[in-house]
């Protein structure tokens, strides 16, 4: 509730102010972070860029000069060659997916509802969804619906969206999915009904949403007017959570994939759900109140390294590391490294979400 003071200006209520200072704060600690990335970025290179061009002026001669030099191209050759290779066998199983995989379908026709904040979050976990669905061994057919508006805008920001291999469709999937619509099951916390298993028949839908639950009930609501099946995941079944049941799009397309890599829920929600949303204690009165789904955007970091993105046509952003001489090491691990050093919840968070990865491509 806004009251007018001496200025007649709005003077915003106490929960209000509240909840403005937690964003600015919020807003505040992200970029100090984005900050300090850049900086660790910029010091390690110079760092690798001293390290060679120490080891060359330390060369005995000019000859071993010219073979360390070439030694070093070749590596990097055979570094591009292999990573070409993996981006074609990527492509390779996300094409098969589209015939065989489990469909999902993430439903983007919210962004109404979202400030730009949120919409860029939902961007940021779209582009992880497909990353991770993009290392799986077996990978799901994914699809994004109602990709109109400031949605497809935004989306289409991201380098290399157009050779995505995934289904785009400007059209809503109850539209564009129209002839399969018994086959049509909403996901979401509201339903009754408990997903146990992944029926191959079946199309499951994502609510692409990120709203901290302030829009309780609107998926539910949405798949019972649209007269299509709903089913929550078994969460209560296998853990209990410090808060609501509510998780973010790209943990239910994690857990997703997992289960329709292992079959076993109980492995699906321990490897995603971070311990912090897990009952095992104590809990932060902030996020038990709202969800996290936004909080220290996991998501974002992840994405932010795009090495460990992958996505097609996310070459244009890698940075040329010339004298890295731990190119070789998986990008996971390094920032599973950087993550370790990292005492925040989203640390965790990622450095659990990484590991799952890890297994995965493992
Ligand atoms: C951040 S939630 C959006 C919450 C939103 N208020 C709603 O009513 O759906 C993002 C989406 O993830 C899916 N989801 C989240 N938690 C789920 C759960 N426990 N079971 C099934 N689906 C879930 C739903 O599709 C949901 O729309």
């Amino acid at each position: 509730m806004e009251e007018p003071n001496q200025n007649d200006q709005p003077t915003l209520s106490k929960s209000a102010r509240k909840k403005l200072a937690k964003q600015q704060r919020q807003a505040e600690r992200k970029a100090e972070r984005k900050s300090q990335e850049k900086e660790r970025k910029r010091k390690d290179l110079e760092r690798r860029r001293r390290e060679w061009e120490e080891k060359l002026s330390s060369a005995a001669s000019e000859e071993e000069r010219t073979r360390m030099i070439e030694e070093r191209k070749e590596t990097r050759k055979e570094r591009m060659g292999k990573r070409a290779e993996e981006r074609g066998m990527r492509a390779e199983r996300l094409k098969k997916a589209k015939e065989i995989g489990q469909k999902v379908v993430i439903d983007l026709e919210f962004a109404e509802l979202m400030t730009s904040n949120e919409i860029h979050s939902l961007v940021q976990q779209v582009m992880y969804c497909y990353a991770v669905n993009g290392r799986c061994a077996s990978p799901a057919h994914l699809w994004l619906t109602g990709c109109t508006g400031e949605m497809e805008t935004q989306l289409q920001k991201i380098p290399g969206f157009d050779k995505w291999i995934i289904e785009k469709e400007a059209k809503s999937y109850i539209e564009a999915l129209q002839d399969q619509k018994e086959n049509l099951v909403y996901l979401t916390a509201d339903a009754e009904t408990v997903l146990n298993e992944l029926d191959p028949m079946k199309i499951y839908i994502i609510g692409g949403l990120v709203d901290r639950n302030r829009w309780k009930g609107i998926t539910m609501k949405k798949a019972n007017e649209q007269g299509i099946q709903s089913a929550r995941l078994p969460i209560g079944n296998y853990l209990k959570m410090s808060s609501s049941q509510v998780l973010t799009v790209n943990q239910v397309v994690e857990i997703l994939l997992k289960f329709l890599q292992t079959r076993d829920w109980k492995d699906a929600f321990f490897q995603v759900i971070p311990q912090r949303k897990r009952d095992e204690g104590k809990g932060d009165a902030e996020t038990e109140e709202t969800g996290d789904e936004n909080a220290e955007d996991p998501a974002e970091l992840v994405a932010a390294d795009e090495d460990a993105l992958e996505v097609e046509g996310a070459d244009n952003l890698e940075i040329e590391e010339d004298a890295d001489d731990d190119q070789d090491i998986d990008p996971f691990v390094k920032k599973k490294q950087r993550l370790e050093k990292s005492d925040n919840d989203a640390g965790r968070a990622i450095e659990e979400e990484t590991n799952g990865m890890r297994n995965e491509s493992q």
